[in-house]
């Protein structure tokens, strides 16, 4: 938690401002649903994640649980020797499925999750030599593609690389592409993508996780605006606003709006000047896209990937998909 004395100080806090101001004076209004993860925010989408009502959390795990070995397969193709790399490192609960399993088959996996927050690196390295005592675990703290150039060259065996959890979903289709891109030139013939997608299914089923009825998305997105005020001195009444989000089923998207409930400005220190809600104007705050397959394949054949296997849950609400790279000539295995 930063407190309000370090503010001129701390880079990370001012490009936070910097993000909100742009943001908030636009026609219209958004922040990058990046900015939900402080302390507070992680602790809330760990609720969220528990709740009954956000099924994709579950549904991922299913897959990666009940179907393990074969998810195995389509990753290292029967090699006793690999490197698994994960964009996000989280607390593990899914990724531990496949790790388990390979240990279990006497192969040698090198764990190498990639993550901005150091933190989360050392608790789940804890978490993992306790569990896996002879698991070779390699965090790399920073960005995905710098941590990719730097991980990915002179590994014994097939590497793969998992991004779950339905992060995808937080990119539009430009960002999509670029970051399914950004991974797919560094891969080789053997080498693996998995991707967590989460699928179209029952509008209401989608809009109930991203509304839960235990409140915890509500306060998770709230909570943006009271990071606001004690990061940024900023002075949101946050009781006038409520947390709206919607779903489309044509464009597959989810949105999550705040949404101010009576006409307000709000201080931002730094902002040449009062930011101005009109009663019941929004705030977007994020996309959680939801796939059919025809989507998948589109980014796919965008990012220079081909898909080599795909895995479902029982209640069809989630996707984990396999790619290779989608090189011009075959190479030989
Ligand atoms: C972590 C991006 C997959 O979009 O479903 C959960 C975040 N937001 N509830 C999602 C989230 C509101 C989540 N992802």
């Amino acid at each position: 938690m930063t407190t309000l004395t370090d503010t001129t100080t701390d880079t990370a806090t001012e490009q936070f401002r910097a993000h909100v101001i742009r943001g908030l004076q636009l026609k219209e209004k958004k922040i990058s649903s990046r900015y939900f993860y402080d302390d507070e925010g992680d602790r809330l989408f760990q609720k969220i994640m528990a709740s009954p009502d956000y099924y994709v959390t579950r549904a991922e795990e299913e897959i990666l649980r009940d179907q393990t070995d074969a998810v195995l397969a389509a990753l290292i193709n029967g090699h006793e020797q690999f490197s698994l790399f994960e964009l996000g490192a989280g607390d593990g609960t899914k990724t531990k499925h496949l790790l388990r399993a390979a240990l279990d088959k006497g192969k040698q996996p090198t764990y190498l999750p990639i993550d901005i927050s150091e933190h989360v690196l050392e608790e789940l390295g804890d978490a993992l030599k306790e569990e896996f005592p002879t698991l070779q675990y390699e965090p790399m703290q920073g960005e995905y593609f710098d941590a990719i150039k730097r991980g990915f060259s002179d590994r014994p065996g097939p590497k793969a690389v998992l991004f779950l959890g339905s992060n995808i979903g937080n990119l539009d289709r430009k960002q999509a592409i670029a970051l399914l891109k950004g991974v797919s030139e560094h891969l080789g013939p053997n080498d693996r993508f998995l991707v967590g997608f989460d699928r179209k299914k029952d509008p209401a089923t989608i809009l109930r996780a991203y509304n839960d009825r235990e409140g915890h998305t509500r306060e998770f997105n709230l909570n943006l605006l009271r990071r606001m005020n004690t990061e940024l001195g900023a002075d949101f009444n946050v009781d006038r606003f409520i947390h709206a989000p919607v779903y489309d089923p044509l464009s597959g998207r989810a949105l999550s709006y705040i949404v101010s409930t009576t006409e307000q400005t709000v201080i931002i220190p730094g902002a040449d000047g009062p930011i101005h809600f009109e009663a019941w104007e929004a705030l977007h705050t994020e996309i959680s896209q939801k796939y059919d397959k025809p989507m998948i394949d589109d980014l796919a054949a965008h990012a220079g990937l081909r898909r080599t296997a795909t895995f479902t849950d029982s209640k069809e609400y989630f996707r984990c998909v396999v790619f290779a790279p989608n090189t011009k000539a075959q190479q030989p295995t």
